[in-house]
């Protein structure tokens, strides 16, 4: 499973990017407003400059001409750029259009399988569950990956599921055990997939252990 990273916050993304594990990026509105007042296509064109594969940036309008207006223009910032459509009846037309121009669309906000079905008969390259919202109202969030996946794979259909509103790192590991594509992942639960209690403790004994004989001899010169 892939790992994004989802924020707009470029010091997060370069340290994501620096350790080696973000694949790509997914963006919305209100990830964008949380960097304050911004240059919205200045920040994209910067976040698609540092990021090694796609960077899912949302539309703003809510009929299907201004999205495909407004995808055709963000897809000129750059080449990684992927668009982010919701799942409603305008966003469904949009997608087969830009589907249709090779425009790699990522279809978000989807809380159903039958918008999910839809997203891949349009032609969506990716497909957004949103896990943590669907939580949030009492429901079991994580079936909905296992669903799509299971269709997917069925039917082979090549739209790749992206789990997202991830709120936790028992999500990024139900999400892998669900055969989801990709994970993205807020920076704080990218920074607590690494850590362990027992790993620090382990090289603190290690440190401790060799320090009581070697005292402080190194292994380098
Ligand atoms: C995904 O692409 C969305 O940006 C994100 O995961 C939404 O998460 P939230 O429910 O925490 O806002």
């Amino acid at each position: 499973m892939q790992i994004f990273l989802d924020t707009a916050n470029l010091e997060h993304i370069r340290h994501g990017v620096d350790l080696g594990v973000i694949s790509g990026v997914t963006t919305n509105p209100s990830l964008v407003s949380k960097e304050g007042k911004v240059d919205y296509k200045a920040l994209v064109k910067e976040i698609c400059a540092i990021v090694p594969g796609p960077v899912s940036t949302e539309v703003l309008s809510q009929e299907s001409a201004g999205m495909i207006a407004e995808a055709r223009e963000i897809t000129t910032w750059a080449e990684n750029i992927a668009v982010k459509i919701p799942s409603t009846l305008e966003g469904l037309e949009a997608t087969s259009v830009l589907a249709r121009e090779n425009v790699r669309v990522n279809v978000t906000l989807c809380f159903s399988l039958n918008q999910a079905m839809l997203a891949a008969a349009a032609g969506a390259a990716f497909v957004s569950p949103f896990v943590g919202r669907l939580d949030d109202i009492g429901e079991e969030g994580m079936q909905l990956v296992v669903d799509i996946v299971d269709y997917l794979r069925y039917y082979d259909l090549p739209t790749r599921v992206i789990a997202a509103s991830i709120r936790h790192t028992s999500h990024c590991l139900s999400a892998s055990k669900a055969g989801a594509h990709i994970a993205t992942v807020p920076y704080k639960v990218l920074l607590q997939m690494i850590e362990h209690p027992l790993t620090d403790a382990g090289v603190r004994r290690f440190a401790d252990d060799w320090n009581k004989v070697m005292g402080d001899s190194g292994i380098l010169p």
